[in-house]
């Protein structure tokens, strides 16, 4: 299902993802410019030192004297000592800006989420999105951080090394940075085969996570289906695909760094063959030999770890682009700029602004699909005066929780319009309609917290009072008492530790306690048992009164008192009419009617 499919990534650095994350750095520019300083002052102290040693070795000993020997020692302490101050600030620094980026790159995305229609959700894999939003913004913090402070001290070294070394000897620095363009070619070289492989290894590994995913969610239906073998085979593939790969992976790096070290060696070599000539010669001092000779050491350095952060880099582009491409996703359902300014949005919804909702709904030739080639409504029309109780009769499939989600705008018509009160309901904001809405969904989700938590979850504001009015009305009260921590019982993740039945009644508790005008109920077809069936209906009778609500009913006994009941057939109303009318013309629901009740006849009859 997931239609995310790791895409190919370009092998180049694409520059309009960086400067689109960028964006999202500015808060931290400051942060970065201060990391970057510091890191130059390290390169540079790291540079100081080996000229430091070089002055000694010319000075006080190629001059047998001790001149100045106090002022050499007070400058060396302050190299060290800026070493550790630098350290302790740039490791300080990092750490702020990696945890920053991470925290405003998820606070994005989760906005993001939150905004998103559902028919987004619809096709992305819920994996995915973990893993967009865990590791993908890890990662990009950990690069933008860390990887700057290895590149700008790198970048930074290497200049003034090469600097200072052709300021003492041109000739001999020369020689020595003679490997530097071999380097530069081997290093693109295997830059770009490794960049091949570890980009194969990355599409296994999200095919993995999917796998995962997939596994872990539905953990309990495997079991019942006795699937563990098939999956664990399917499973076993791709990991093994997986192991090929990243060993591929890891013999083409481990080719590259001997390679490296030895290029490292040659320059040596060169500095010391001719270095040791030219002190022989008396052409260069002792002391400058052995700055060359340290010098080359340090220099070959941040190459090594240069390598290593363009390959982080490359993951890091990865892991922007699919973020990026996430929080950049136009939602389906937008309100226009016009409609935000007066009707506000989630930050600062202009409540003074919403006009009261009265509760007609009017479908006006709608036509809606999920997907091109499989129209679901074709020219629906329906009108519902408010305060009307509709109920939707119809085979599964047949589209019932479809004219309900457009209804409430959770997706929109492709054609036609869904008029609220006599408006378009796309010439005001999404939230002035979901504000007025109270929906039971057909497959009711609980949150990991306390009953309390999820009751006021719409309403955080609501009161105690409030709560337990609402659940109340709903018949839940009593059963919450029942528990020893009444309200204040954790439900467990997704209310795993309730029955279906008592989750049903939270989330109609929830779904009232805004004293929504539309209320909507999509009964799950997974029965409750007998008692408890009669406290919903009970508390449906209640819930229902003076609001405009559609019930999606299985159960042909909850609607009977439906002020319209709609056979829905294939997108279309075949039928339409209170209960008597309808068992009065003796069609579709009269048949599914007199069969469900003697079915339930039959099943009370075996039962006893
Ligand atoms: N998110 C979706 N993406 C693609 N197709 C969908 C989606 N939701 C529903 N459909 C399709 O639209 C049609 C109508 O589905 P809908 O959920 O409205 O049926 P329903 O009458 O509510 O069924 P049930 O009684 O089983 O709840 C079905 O053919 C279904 O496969
Ligand atoms: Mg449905």
């Amino acid at each position: 299902m997931n239609t995310h499919e790791e895409k190919e990534f370009s092998s180049n650095y694409d520059f309009a993802i960086w400067k689109n994350l960028l964006q999202y750095l500015k808060p931290f520019r400051k942060n970065f410019i201060v990391l970057a300083v510091f890191m130059m002052i390290l390169a540079g102290t790291d540079v100081l030192i080996p000229y430091l040693a070089k002055f000694a070795i010319d000075h006080f000993i190629g001059n047998n004297t001790l001149d100045g020997f106090g002022y050499f020692v007070m400058v060396y302490a302050m190299a060290v000592l800026t070493i550790s101050g630098v350290v302790y600030l740039f490791i300080k620094e990092a750490g702020k800006i990696e945890a920053g980026v991470t925290y405003s790159l998820r606070k994005k995305g989760f906005k993001k989420l939150q905004e998103l229609s559902f028919s987004y959700f619809d096709k992305t894999a819920v994996g995915w999105l973990m893993a967009r939003m865990t590791s993908d913004t890890n990662r990009i913090g950990e690069i933008l951080a860390w990887g700057l402070v290895d590149f700008m001290w790198g970048i930074s070294m290497m200049t003034m090394i090469a600097v200072v070394m052709f300021v003492v000897d041109v000739k001999l620095a020369l020689i020595t940075l003679t490997v530097v363009p071999f380097l530069a070619i081997v290093s693109i070289f295997f830059q770009k085969k490794i960049l091949r492989v570890s980009r194969k290894v990355r599409k296994i590994n999200s095919k993995i996570t999917g796998a995962f995913n997939e596994g872990i969610t539905g953990a309990k239906t495997t079991k019942t289906l006795v699937r563990e073998d098939e999956n664990l085979t399917e499973f076993q593939e791709i990991t093994y695909d997986m192991k090929k790969k990243s060993v591929r992976s890891a013999i083409i790096s481990s080719m590259y760094m001997p390679i490296v070290i030895s290029m490292g060696s040659v320059g040596m070599a060169l500095a010391l063959g001719f270095g040791g000539n030219g002190v022989i010669m008396k052409t260069i001092s002792y002391g400058t030999l052995v700055l060359f000779v340290n010098y080359t050491v340090q220099f070959y350095e941040p190459i090594r770890e240069m390598a290593r952060i363009f390959a982080e880099l490359q993951v890091a582009q990865a892991s922007a682009e699919r973020l990026l491409s996430m929080i950049d996703t136009e939602s389906d359902i937008i309100d226009g700029d016009e409609i935000i300014k007066k009707y506000g949005d989630s930050v600062d919804s202009k409540r003074h602004n919403w006009e009261p909702i009265h509760g007609d709904i009017d479908f006006k030739d709608v036509t809606f699909y999920y997907k091109e080639d499989e129209v679901i409504l074709e020219n629906f029309n329906l009108n519902i005066k408010s305060g009307q109780t509709i109920a939707l009769v119809g085979e599964t499939g047949s589209g019932k929780s479809t004219i309900v989600n457009l209804a409430c705008r959770f997706y929109e018509p492709v054609k036609g319009d869904i008029l609220i009160d006599g408006i378009d309901y796309r010439q005001r904001s999404q939230l002035w309609l979901h504000s007025n809405i109270g929906y039971v969904l057909q497959t009711p989700h609980l949150f990991s917290g306390t009953i309390r938590d999820n009751i006021a979850y719409g309403m955080l504001e609501a009161s105690e009072l409030d709560i337990i009015r609402a659940a109340k009305l709903v018949n839940a009260h009593d059963f919450i008492m029942k528990f020893e921590n009444g309200y204040d019982t954790e439900v467990g993740e997704g209310g795993a530790k309730l029955s279906t039945g008592e989750k049903q009644l939270i989330s109609f508790a929830r779904a009232i306690l805004a004293n929504p005008k539309l209320f909507i109920l999509d009964e799950a077809t997974s029965s409750v048992d007998t008692e408890t069936e009669l406290i919903v209906q009970e508390a449906i009778q209640k819930v229902l009164t003076g609001r405009t609500s559609f019930i999606i009913a299985h159960r042909l006994s909850t609607i009977r008192s439906a002020d319209r009941i709609l056979v829905i057939e294939k997108g279309k109303i075949i039928e339409d009419g209170t209960h008597d009318e309808l068992m009065n013309n003796e069609g579709h629901y009269f048949n599914l009617y007199t069969n469900q009740f003697i079915d339930e006849k039959e099943i009370e009859v075996i039962n006893k």
